[in-house]
């Protein structure tokens, strides 16, 4: 949520700080400015998106440090006066800042009471004002800086400048991420390694209660205790080719279509022919540990908590060990009994989801043991985790999660293999799996194939006002995916059921104007599921189907088919058209596809 850049060194800044916010336009895209510092802060801000800054900022717009930053509301609607950065009332002190000040209606007041201007309704402008109250008779910004957040509570990654100390950035981060970025002779920060990777690989991320000073020639990092801590920089296999759309009007389209490559990539290496196991030598656990554990309990957000319940079904199935998945968000408010023989799997693409970070760090403050499936190798989360499994997904930039998601149940079916190859999973059963994960990159090119047929349906059921999506078992979080990517990039009103719960309630909702999106495997539920779509049909129902075979033109009006892999894994095929349906119903009512309205990528605050 928001995106922070900072830059100090011999180039200009404000180019490099324009490059960087539009490639974390992604975390937040309703208003967005800059500071360079040069003889005093000169300050652009813009209500719109990173290309409405780089309208305002004039060529003549010169010096070598600078901030900057692109913002999703938390405090004040988006407006000029509200982008970041903020100044203080002297205009000698820039901030920007991620994350939520949660007493700052308190010092606001004391502030104002001090004499303090206040122009925006943010709570990050008291920052400003708090740090120029002290940056005077401090003898270091970074000890201004620290002074000032002994008095705040709540979350924040910020960057801070003093018109008076030209040569030289403040960073620090609670609860919101920043990364250090290391150059030739110059450094970067950013709230994420997209804004860094055009310039350098070698990053260090700041741990919660670190604060870093950044300067042309190298940085210093500081623990909570005010002692400079130890940090080793960390190098990133993300390109800035990643990060271009690579030719497609969109990145989800080009998110969709890279998941041939990108599920190949999470196996790639895992995958053990000879017996039939899966190597996941993240997990850093034994045999003997891997087998002493009595339940799995996943947890994550959104996107990533439907793809923790294909996990828990796919360890039920294989490694007979009782799983459930609940959405990180709940957990961490619920006070949940953790218990030693539980295995705790948190799963999240950006790796900084604040719900699930808090939750994680919870369960570890409890004794939890803690896996993390994440695609951000160094991300919060991973640090935080005992082990885990990362996807090699590559980054994913638009807000709705695609290829992460197919890669996290992916990496969910390499899981449930190991843990159920040293339990009961028999040596043919491992092979069966084994052998239904290599085939699958190939079948998701063959489900990729029907676009042209999906994008047909998704002309043809666009105008529904409401949408259901049902499924059985393994069908019904494939369901929860399929409404959730219609709803937040078509905005059609879509819910998901377990087909099964239909007639207790839902059906009421049935008639010619609510079509259903119908998740029918060939599996053996399969005839439970097409008398569903007789009952939908009898209510004057339109029925889209989705599965492995063409149904009586009487249960369906339309049918998607997908290639057969093993039932287990089954799943992860029938997500693909779901995807294509959303993204095409998106493109029909011309919405903004990548970047959808009200939300952000990384969600980093409560
Ligand atoms: C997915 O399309 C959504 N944008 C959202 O639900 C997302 O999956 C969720 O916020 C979790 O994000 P994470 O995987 O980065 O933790």
């Amino acid at each position: 949520m928001c995106g922070i850049v900072a830059y100090v060194g011999p180039k200009d800044a404000a180019p490099i700080l324009l490059e960087g916010l539009a490639r974390l336009e992604y975390r937040g895209y309703d208003s967005a400015g800059l500071v360079i510092s040069n003889k005093g802060l000169k300050m652009r801000k813009v209500k719109g998106r990173v290309a409405d800054l780089a309208a305002v900022v004039p060529a003549r717009f010169k010096g070598t440090l600078g901030i900057g930053h692109t913002r999703w509301a938390t405090h004040g609607a988006p407006s000029d006066a509200n982008a970041h950065p903020h100044l203080s009332t002297d205009e000698r002190v820039a901030v920007v800042h991620n994350g939520v000040i949660e007493n700052a209606d308190e010092l606001r007041a004391k502030l104002e009471a001090d004499g303090a201007v206040f122009v925006s309704e943010t709570d990050t402008e008291v920052l400003a004002h708090l740090i120029a109250r002290t940056v005077e008779e401090s003898d270091s910004l970074e000890e201004a800086v620290r002074t000032a957040l002994k008095r705040v509570v709540g979350t924040y990654g910020i960057a801070v400048i003093d018109a008076r100390r030209p040569g030289e950035v403040v960073v620090a981060r609670n609860g919101s991420p920043i990364v250090l970025g290391i150059g030739e002779k110059e450094m970067f920060a950013a709230s994420d390694v997209a804004a860094l990777v055009r310039y350098t690989r070698q990053v260090v991320h700041l741990e919660d209660g670190e604060l870093a000073v950044l300067r042309a020639d190298g940085f210093t990092t500081f623990g909570g205790d005010a002692r400079e801590t130890a940090k080793e920089p960390l190098t990133v296999d993300w390109e800035a080719g990643h990060y271009d759309t690579g030719g497609y009007e969109h990145y989800l389209l080009k998110e969709i279509s890279e998941q041939p490559e990108t599920v190949a990539r999470t196996l790639r290496g895992r995958l053990d022919d000879r017996f039939h196991i899966a190597h996941l030598g993240g997990l850093n656990m034994d045999a003997r540990e891997s087998r002493s554990f009595r339940r799995v309990k996943i947890i994550g957000c959104g996107s990533a908590y439907y793809s923790g319940q294909i996990g828990a079904q796919l360890i039920e199935e294989l490694a007979r060990i009782p799983a459930d998945a609940e959405p990180a968000s709940e957990f961490r408010y619920r006070s949940p009994v953790v218990e030693p023989d539980t295995l705790y799997v948190a799963i999240s693409q950006s790796g900084e989801t604040y719900d699930t970070l808090a939750a994680v760090q919870e369960l570890k403050r409890k004794g939890g043991r803690v896996l993390g499936i994440v695609n951000t190798v160094g991300s919060a989360i991973a640090r935080e985790c005992d082990g885990g499994v990362y996807l090699h997904a590559g980054p994913e930039v638009s807000v709705a999660s695609t290829k992460a998601f197919t890669s996290t149940a992916v990496a969910f079916a390499l899981l449930a293999l190991h843990l159920g190859r040293v339990r009961d999973l028999s040596p043919a059963d491992g092979r069966r799996i084994c052998e239904g994960l290599r085939r699958l990159p190939r079948q998701i090119e063959e489900v990729l194939a029907l676009e042209p047929q999906i994008k047909e349906l998704a002309d043809k059921y666009a105008d529904a006002a409401s949408m259901m999506f049902v499924g059985r078992v393994r069908g019904y979080p494939v369901a929860r995916e399929g409404a959730q990517k219609l709803k937040e990039i078509s905005y059609v009103h879509a819910e998901a059921y377990p087909a099964s719960e239909l007639k207790h309630g839902p059906l009421a909702l049935i008639g010619p104007e609510t079509p259903t999106v119908a998740i029918v495997p060939d599996d053996e539920l399969l005839d439970k599921n097409l008398t569903t779509l007789g009952e939908i049909r009898a209510r004057g129902g339109r029925v889209l189907m989705v599965g492995h075979r063409t149904a009586d033109p009487k249960l369906a009006d339309d049918c998607v088919v997908v290639p057969r892999n093993e039932i287990e894994l089954d799943p992860i095929l029938l997500t693909i058209p779901l995807q294509l349906l959303a993204y095409h119903a998106a493109v029909a009512l011309g919405r903004d596809v990548d970047k959808p309205r009200n939300l952000a990528k990384s969600v980093t605050v409560e």
